[in-house]
């Protein structure tokens, strides 16, 4: 059977990431979870002290360090799905704290930090078969992917959805926090300069509001099979 691209994008904590992850073991396909890529810049830049009292980023020093920073994924053989690594380190718990999520939008709006992530994301998708999950994958980093669709559900639904998230791997969590940073990222990415999350009007749009987890993946599983 042939191989194709799959872009997934669409707000924060819609669900994307299960739903692309699911599909990527099922079909055998690559899966890379390109917000990890922001985050974990981001979590480079807070541990750097890139950050102004503020709360802007320092951006110049950021450009200056870009070079530095090494972002690969590795399966991980007890889950059976990638983990993050941020220059040989495993980060994959530390770029879903709160700390990065309040600060992960500014700097993925950063034109050099979203080249070089477009860059990454480009080769590492270079030989089709696989699934990409994001904001600008179906618009901007494959814009001939064979396959493009477009999560949405309400800000209360995906911030209760992160909020589960978060207590089941025994972290910290306020509901009210996460809804507040969830309706800010909303915001911010959709109106920022450049690659603002927009469907691609060839995206096939999903409201995954009231599906449960196994009907969004058998949902996306019919779509691959008319897609190939
Ligand atoms: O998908 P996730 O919520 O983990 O993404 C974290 C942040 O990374 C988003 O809020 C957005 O600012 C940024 N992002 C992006 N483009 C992508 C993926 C994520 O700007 N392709």
């Amino acid at each position: 059977m042939k191989k194709i691209t799959i872009a997934i994008d669409g707000f924060s904590s819609c669900g994307k990431s299960t739903m692309a992850k699911d599909l990527a073991r099922e079909v055998g396909y690559v899966y890379v979870d390109t917000g990890a890529m922001y985050r974990a810049v981001t979590l480079y830049a807070l541990e750097n002290n890139m950050f102004l009292p503020d709360g802007g980023i320092d951006a110049d020093a950021l450009r200056r360090k870009m070079g530095d920073i090494g972002i690969s994924f590795r399966l991980n053989e007890a889950t059976g799905r990638p983990d993050t690594y941020l220059n040989g380190e495993r980060v994959e718990d530390k770029i879903r704290s709160m700390e990065v999520s309040d600060h992960v939008s500014p700097v993925a709006a950063l034109p050099f930090v979203r080249s070089a992530m477009v860059a990454l994301q480009q080769a590492m998708g270079r030989d089709k078969g696989v699934v990409m999950d994001g904001r600008d994958i179906g618009t901007t980093v494959f814009p001939d992917a064979e396959l493009k669709i477009y999560v949405t559900a309400s800000a209360e639904v995906r911030a209760q959805r992160r909020f589960d998230e978060l207590k089941s791997k025994g972290m910290d969590a306020d509901f009210d926090d996460i809804l507040r940073n969830v309706k800010e990222r909303d915001y911010i990415d959709s109106h920022r300069d450049v690659s603002p999350l927009r469907k691609a009007d060839d995206a096939i749009e999903l409201d995954n509001s009231h599906m449960t987890i196994a009907e969004q993946k058998q949902w996306l599983l019919e779509r691959f099979h008319e897609a190939c």
